[in-house]
């Protein structure tokens, strides 16, 4: 069955997408030695952790249930994420309680679960470690690293899709040719932006010359639960790790996988200068910084002087 623009329409799978799984195992190496103790995804975008924009963008989106993907030594973040702590007493006695306006409300619109991975095995291990979480349902990844500033939230454009037309669909952007070999790259034809198109495959790291396009999956995904059968029949790749990229490829070859170039912009917080950028714009928000931080921009353009 299909709909007006090709895109096949499963029966039986026409299922609101209410749970969201956020792989959050790895080792945040590239953010060393800043994460030898904390986890990345609690590394404050201003004055709140990553992972809080990617729960708003969550609870925009409609989603109810968060199934956490936790390395046993990331328990810091289901601490965050839970009711009460050791600050809380303090705070009510110094009437600062209202400062945790912004995380009460992200618990009381989302229900969140772990799971865990003992092992950075890889991005597709991390979502295969939900796979008991998430049961038999369509369902959303969002990786913390990737923040999205949009309109309308990313998560919600993929979302709003899927409720038209139910298939799996990963989020592009186009990257420059010298970066394509960092990223999971699509087979397809981009038209437009906001169109989704179709991927007849995905290539992970294509070597430079090599790539299909220059559409790399960024983190925002609609998946079916199929997807975990695939991951368990798949092998590790060339680094011992089980790639969600080649989960998806299959999904593609079998006509199902949608690539879909977002509206927004994405920052990639996972790395130092995507994270020093982000702060920054994120800081511009802010209307008590907005005018200083100008004023130290326009003061750092003048004095500085080309080596
Ligand atoms: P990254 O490769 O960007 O994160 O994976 P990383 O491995 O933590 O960071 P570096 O490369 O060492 O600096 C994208 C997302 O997938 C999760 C990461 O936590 C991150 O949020 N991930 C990755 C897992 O949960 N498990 C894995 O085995 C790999």
């Amino acid at each position: 069955m299909q709909d007006g623009d090709g895109r096949p329409r499963t029966p039986g799978r026409d299922v609101k997408i209410r749970k969201a799984l956020i792989p959050a195992a790895g080792l945040g190496t590239r953010l060393l030695p800043a994460t030898k103790v904390v986890p990345k995804e609690l590394l404050p975008i201003v004055h709140r952790p990553a992972l809080e924009y990617i729960a708003d963008e969550l609870v925009a989106s409609g989603i109810e249930e968060v199934v956490l993907i936790l390395h046993p030594v990331k328990e810091s973040i289901s601490g965050h994420f839970s009711p009460g702590g050791p600050v809380i007493h303090a705070l009510a006695e110094r009437g600062q309680l209202s400062r945790l306006d912004t995380l009460n409300r992200i618990l009381g619109s989302l229900k969140f679960t772990v799971a865990y991975q003992d092992e950075p095995l890889g991005l597709g291990h991390a979502v295969w470690c939900g796979k008991d979480a998430i049961g038999n349902e369509p369902f959303a990844v969002i990786l913390p690293d990737d923040l999205v500033r949009s309109k309308v939230p990313c998560l919600r454009q993929m979302v709003e899709l899927y409720e038209q037309t139910p298939a799996s669909y990963v989020a592009v952007e186009k990257v420059p040719e010298n970066r394509v070999h960092l990223y999971g790259i699509v087979d397809g034809t981009f038209e437009a932006v906001q169109k989704p198109f179709a991927a007849k495959n995905l290539v992970e790291k294509p070597a430079p010359g090599s790539a299909p396009s220059q559409q790399a999956v960024i983190g925002r995904y609609i998946l079916g639960p199929e997807i975990f059968g695939i991951l368990e029949g798949l092998s590790k790749g060339s680094l011992g790790e089980l790639q969600l990229t080649d989960a998806l490829a299959v999904v593609a070859q079998k006509g199902g996988l949608f690539a879909y170039p977002f509206e927004g912009i994405r920052h990639d917080v996972g790395q130092p200068l995507g994270f020093v950028e982000a702060n920054l714009i994120y800081a511009m928000d802010h209307s008590e910084m907005a005018e200083p931080l100008r004023a130290l921009m326009r003061e750092l353009l003048q004095n500085s002087s080309p080596k």
